[in-house]
């Protein structure tokens, strides 16, 4: 009952985009959920990241796509703007203090402020043991997956504040609750992240900013790639449960209702989206 489902809801994809754009075109912007609304999406030209920043726009939200690499900025900016999407998109390497300025700058070029943070972007340059882990290893998967979304969210919370609320989701992995075997720094720095959200949600609170975590379980896109052919996910009972692989649209809506004036009263939830959930 599951696949078949899924695979219905991916046929509708471009029928989805059509209707929304029609609401967009021809509603008042109260039509629309995400009417006036700005999210800034980092590791936003592919998989995960990209589904999340078609969603937001598809519910009326401008959206700032960024990433690494200028080409693939893009075609993902083509892409959505060819779908009839309201999107904006500049290189933004995480771990770049002058990229993350130019990310807050573009996203201020459109109507002065930001409303959603969702932190995609995540690295894991070793498939080792985690005492085999370089200095350099621990140094960048820290840096990108962890650091790198505090301090770009210090950046922007000055202009989250002007609009009185918002919403930021950071993204982490199953990998934090079940360890993958062989992705052990990364299986690290993802656990940070649900403690992250913890004490985010926590500080942020009084600025009514939510801040709430996305855990995906194995997703199909390139950068899982190495899990699904290496079959190290086929040794955790619990991965194998699901009865078929996560989509990218798959972790879409839950930020999308993360979002939403129906979360407002959601924070600091760690949230798994795996088909099942190994945690209490
Ligand atoms: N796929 C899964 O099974 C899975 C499961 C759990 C968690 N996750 C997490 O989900 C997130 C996205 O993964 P994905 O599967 O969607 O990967 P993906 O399809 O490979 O996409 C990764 C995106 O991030 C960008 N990117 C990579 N490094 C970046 C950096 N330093 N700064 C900014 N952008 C960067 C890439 O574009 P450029 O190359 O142009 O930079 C690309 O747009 C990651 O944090 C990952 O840990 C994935």
């Amino acid at each position: 009952m599951f696949r078949p489902l899924t695979q219905g809801w991916r046929g509708l994809l471009p029928s989805v985009a059509l209707l929304s754009t029609r609401s967009i075109s021809s509603g008042t912007s109260t039509d629309v959920k995400f009417a006036g609304k700005v999210a800034v999406i980092t590791g936003s030209t592919n998989g995960i990241g990209l589904a999340i920043a078609r969603r937001l726009a598809q519910d009326g939200a401008h959206v700032v796509i960024s990433s690494r690499k200028q080409q693939n900025v893009d075609r993902a900016v083509a892409a959505l703007q060819g779908e009839g999407l309201s999107v904006t998109g500049t290189v933004c390497h995480v771990g770049k203090a002058e990229d993350r300025e130019r990310l807050v700058a573009r996203a201020l070029e459109h109507c002065g402020g930001v409303d959603f943070l969702v932190c995609t972007a995540g690295v894991n340059p070793l498939v080792g043991s985690t005492l085999g882990s370089s200095e350099q290893v621990w140094d960048k998967i820290l840096n990108i997956n962890v650091k790198a979304p505090a301090l770009l969210l210090s950046q922007l919370l000055p202009h989250m504040e002007k609009r009185g609320q918002g919403s930021v989701v950071l993204v982490s992995s199953i990998s934090a609750y079940v360890s993958l075997a062989r992705l052990g720094a990364y299986n690290v720095s993802k656990t940070a992240l649900l403690g992250l959200t913890k004490t985010l949600a926590v500080e942020l609170a009084p600025k009514n900013i939510r801040v709430n975590c996305l855990v995906p379980g194995i997703i199909k896109t390139p950068f899982s790639q190495v899990v699904r052919t290496t079959g190290s996910s086929w040794s955790q009972p619990h991965l194998v449960f699901p009865r078929r692989k996560g989509q990218p649209e798959d972790c879409a809506g839950l930020v999308s209702f993360l979002c939403s004036p129906d979360a407002s009263y959601i924070s600091g939830e760690n949230i798994v989206v795996a088909g099942f959930s190994p945690h209490l």
